[in-house]
């Protein structure tokens, strides 16, 4: 895949050398390449869609930095920062969003808060999104690494229009969920009824 050198310094004091190393020392391999073909996703979506480009492409190469934190770790500061509690008896695959964006925001000194949402709501999506929000969102699932049954069908639907993409998304993501039988947390239900039950 084609590189960009994007230039990340209006939104964190680290080069791109160094927040690139920050990352490898955080993820394995596989998941440091995914971060990094979601970046050059999230950047073409945000051309396709006249998006910030600079915001969409530092926030999907961020966007998993904490995924590989153990769940003690993430329970230990979902308590700690009294986030919703209901967290916790949720799936753990959501949480790397929203304790992702604090560990960003403290960890990395990323403090734009419209990157730290699109961190934050890349797990669980949201009633409200902005177009940062759903390239980040779509981006992560449509990556050309990525190979699931309907995955042409995903970027068919990010390509006629982004909440297109955000809605095939979140009804696969529920079909998941409901296939392994795991605690769905209620905002997760709550996107899919926005973007599925309450738009035409
Ligand atoms: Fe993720
Ligand atoms: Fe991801």
């Amino acid at each position: 895949m084609k590189k960009t050198n994007q230039d990340y310094s209006a939104f964190v004091a680290l080069s791109r050398d160094e927040l690139l190393a920050r990352l490898e020392a955080q993820l394995s391999a596989g998941r440091f390449a995914h971060v990094q073909r979601v970046e050059q996703t999230a950047i073409r979506l945000a051309q396709q869609y006249g998006a910030d480009v600079q915001r969409a492409g530092l926030a999907g190469l961020v966007h998993d930095y904490a995924k590989q934190r153990s769940d003690a770790e993430f329970k230990q500061i979902i308590r700690q920062q009294q986030f919703d509690p209901e967290l916790l008896t949720a799936n753990n695959g959501i949480w790397h969003g929203v304790v992702g964006a604090y560990l960003i925001e403290h960890e990395l000194g990323i403090h734009d808060q419209q990157v730290l949402n699109a961190v934050r709501r890349h797990t669980i999506g949201a009633v409200e999104m902005t177009a940062l929000d759903k390239i980040i969102f779509v981006a992560d699932f449509i990556e050309p690494g990525r190979d699931f049954p309907n995955v042409e069908q995903a970027r068919a639907a990010a390509n006629e229009s982004l909440d297109a993409g955000v809605r095939f998304e979140i009804i696969n993501t529920l079909k998941f969920l409901i296939a392994k039988q795991v605690n769905i947390y209620p905002k997760t239900i709550d996107t899919y009824n926005a973007w599925v039950a309450g738009r035409a």
